[in-house]
């Protein structure tokens, strides 16, 4: 008996997306390098964590494939593209990352939808929610290099920014998530 539960174009576009995960923590990692190397120690450790979430996310997939009895395919890993020319486009690349990856679960939640696999489909539920986190993170890195002076931020204001970046959460508190015990 077959025991697996996912069409071809279905496992084909899941394994797609066990690579660009992938790729996100690559883009996050030399991001971090290069934040790591112009002083900014606290930007630096906030996108290391956060490549490895994104590696998280990888495991995710990945094990989701096994689980419905596809084939997991590792592909190689894109290389992660140009160093950032500063805070303010590091941020923007950043946000820039965060919707395209949003596009691309939203492609599978279609194709999931289209193929009335209600599996796959509420399997992607827990990435529609976490895409709004990560953009909600993304658009707080804008806000607090806009505040610093955007891409004409002065020593002093990058300075503080590190410092604070240090202590950002990896996970943005949405609205719609607050109690009253934890607002
Ligand atoms: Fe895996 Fe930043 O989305």
């Amino acid at each position: 008996m077959n025991h697996n539960r996912l069409s071809s174009r279905m496992a084909e576009g899941l394994n797609s997306q066990i690579t660009r995960e992938a790729h996100a923590s690559q883009i996050y990692l030399s991001y971090a390098s290069w934040a790591d190397a112009q002083g900014y120690k606290g930007i630096a450790n906030f996108l290391f964590r956060h490549a490895q979430e994104e590696r998280n996310h990888m495991m995710k997939f990945l094990e989701y494939i096994l689980e419905r009895g596809a084939e997991v395919k590792i592909e190689p890993i894109p290389g992660p593209g140009d160093n950032p020319k500063n805070v303010n486009n590091c941020f923007e690349k950043v946000f820039e990352q965060e919707v395209g990856n949003t596009e691309s679960i939203y492609k599978l939640v279609r194709l999931s939808f289209d193929e009335q696999d209600w599996a796959t489909w509420n399997f992607l539920q827990w990435f529609v929610k976490e895409q709004v986190e990560e953009e909600t993170l993304a658009l707080d890195l804008l806000d607090k290099i806009k505040i610093a002076g955007g891409p004409d931020a002065k020593n002093d204001a990058l300075y503080t920014l590190d410092r604070d970046l240090e202590k950002m959460p990896d996970e943005a508190k949405l609205a719609q998530d607050a109690t009253t015990d934890n607002p």
